[in-house]
């Protein structure tokens, strides 16, 4: 595989020299846009970075429980230049780094992999060009190193980074390997958000140890990757104590990120008080959120305002996952199949995620403004496709999830996964029944379900890469409404989003725009099992 993309690479550098001897500038011009550094296995001497981290992939162990050390593979980091505050360290934690970064910045990111396998790493929800999204392509073996050097584009929010090479995503990001990208830009700063202490990273996470403080990892084998894989201990920022300490009379910016292979969480605090939302994934809501509870679905974001002003010293407030019913569907699946995955939580259950405690007191003076981040929606009539959005059916065919019946090929992209530059487009996300076994056309690529098509259904969080989009539609029409009725008011269409939650029977619309860089990126499930499975498709971005 990465042969190939070798060869892309060497004939795109081939195309440039042509273009400058030619010296056609708009073919130049473009040529050098999309190649700014033809060999990203070195570093470009031209590249002044305002920011440059050493991220090495390391197998360490790790003191988590009481007794045994914990074999994992985390990030080790270090700062080669820029500002100390912009790397942060979890300490005793597989977590991390934190790296802040500054809209308009340019950084540098070389990432070592000294792995057993072999492994590349993406910028989760970040505008970057081709080479530097971590395709899965692009994969680097033990000992080699990968240069990363780009301009932030993105708006403030709460990215993160994992590995993705093909087969192995799951494994690597459940052994330890993720870390939050924190963007922040002039809006953001204008609006005086809480900073330094509180300002404060949560990562969810299930994970499960055995005996030894080994972690388990598909134990349950086929039927654990069919369903994706959940632990059964939820661990926090990286550590298995579900408790964070903070001080009463002060105000939190919480920056939760579900990094969890496959576990969905209906957050919502213990004591009836709404979730504060203030912003999601790629940004800052125009206007705080009030909800009952937000479904959190692997790889997304949310900022969460917390206000403990009235809480004195002593006080404790806990989040917890409410029970849901996930909508899952199948036929011999109902029995005990389902639960092949021998988790104690199961999905949809009602646990504690972690509780606050407020151990002692203080004052900040971060207030919640009114108005946050106004955004500029992007308007459907200007969609290229605005009246026939391109589909995409995310559904199981021959015990294997596809994407409209196509799974997962390193350098394949379809005809219908391809788009131009510079326009916008509508996508249509479907969870639609597939079936169990075979092509025997009992259902084929666009069946509205029902009867055998059902035979197996899950929720799927969709991501696309590359762009955020906007959110245009939910459509529940086609879902069981006790079902819905116990998701409904978790869900947010405001803001710039990478990642949606596709529920059973659930259609959403959603719109984006592409520019600045063409090539092939990747969309796909972000249940890592269901994404190492091959749920997961190029597009072209020519
Ligand atoms: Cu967070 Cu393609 O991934
Ligand atoms: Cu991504
Ligand atoms: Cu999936």
């Amino acid at each position: 595989m990465s042969i190939q993309k070798h060869d892309r690479r060497n004939f795109i550098k081939l195309g440039c020299a042509g273009a400058s001897i030619l010296i056609a500038w708009p073919l130049f011009q473009s040529c050098a846009n999309e190649n700014k550094n033809s060999d990203p296995l070195r570093l470009n001497p031209d590249f002044k970075p305002d920011l440059d981290i050493k991220l090495t992939a390391v197998e360490r162990e790790i003191s988590i429980l009481e007794g045994r050390k914990t074999m994992c593979w985390t990030f080790k980091s270090e700062l080669i230049l820029g500002d100390s505050s912009s790397l942060q360290q979890i300490p005793d934690s597989y977590l991390g780094p934190i790296i802040k970064v500054n809209k308009g910045q340019k950084i540098r990111i070389r990432f070592q992999n000294e792995l057993p396998q072999e492994s590349i790493v993406h910028w989760h929800g970040m505008h970057v060009p081709e080479q530097y999204d971590g395709h899965p392509t692009d994969i680097i073996s033990n000992g080699q190193t990968y240069v990363y050097e780009y301009e932030v584009m993105n708006r403030a929010g709460t990215y993160w980074f994992h590995p993705h090479p093909h087969g192995n995503t799951g494994e690597q990001v459940y052994n330890g390997l993720a870390g939050l990208l924190l963007v922040s830009d002039k809006e953001e700063e204008n609006l005086n958000l809480p900073t330094g202490e509180f300002d404060l990273p949560v990562v969810i996470q299930d994970r499960t140890l055995d005996d030894n403080n080994q972690l388990v990892y598909l134990d349950g084998g086929r039927m654990d990757r069919m369903m994706g894989f959940l632990g059964d201990k939820i661990f926090l920022n990286g550590r298995p104590e579900q408790e964070l300490s903070l001080k009463a009379g002060c105000n939190y910016r919480l920056r939760f990120l579900n990094g969890s292979n496959s576990r969905i969480y209906k957050l919502a605090w213990d004591n009836g008080e709404p979730l504060k939302v203030i912003g999601i994934d790629g940004s800052i809501l125009e206007q705080p959120k009030v909800m009952p509870y937000v479904m959190l679905a692997p790889a997304k974001r949310i900022d969460i305002w917390l206000d403990l002003k009235n809480k004195k010293q002593g006080d404790e407030i806990e989040l917890k996952s409410l029970a849901f019913e996930s909508g899952m569907m199948g036929g011999m699946m109902n029995g005990g199949m389902m639960n092949g995955n021998n988790t104690r939580l199961p999905l949809g259950s009602e646990y504690s995620l972690f509780k606050i405690k407020m151990n002692e007191s203080g004052s900040n003076d971060f207030l919640l403004p009114e108005n946050l981040v106004p955004y500029n929606k992007l308007d459907p009539t200007t969609a290229v496709n605005r009246n026939n959005p391109r589909e995409f059916n995310f559904f199981m065919q021959g015990m294997q999830w596809t994407i409209n019946g196509r799974t997962w090929e390193p350098t394949e992209v379809a005809k219908e996964e391809t788009v131009k530059l510079d326009t916008t487009e509508i996508w249509q996300l479907s969870n639609k029944g597939g079936k169990m076994m075979g092509d025997g056309g009992m259902m084929g690529r666009g069946n509205e379900g029902g009867g055998m098509g059902n035979m197996m259904q899950m929720p799927h969080p969709i991501h696309i890469h590359q762009v955020q989009f906007n959110i245009l539609e939910y459509d529940t029409s086609e879902m069981d409404a006790m079902f819905w009725n116990s998701i409904k008011d978790g869900f947010i269409d405001e803001g710039w989003q990478d990642t949606v939650l596709l529920m059973p029977g659930m259609k959403i619309k959603i719109i984006m725009r592409f520019s600045d860089f063409k090539g092939l990126f990747v969309y796909h499930c972000h249940n890592l099992e269901h994404e190492d499975m091959g749920m997961m498709r190029n597009f072209k971005i020519e």
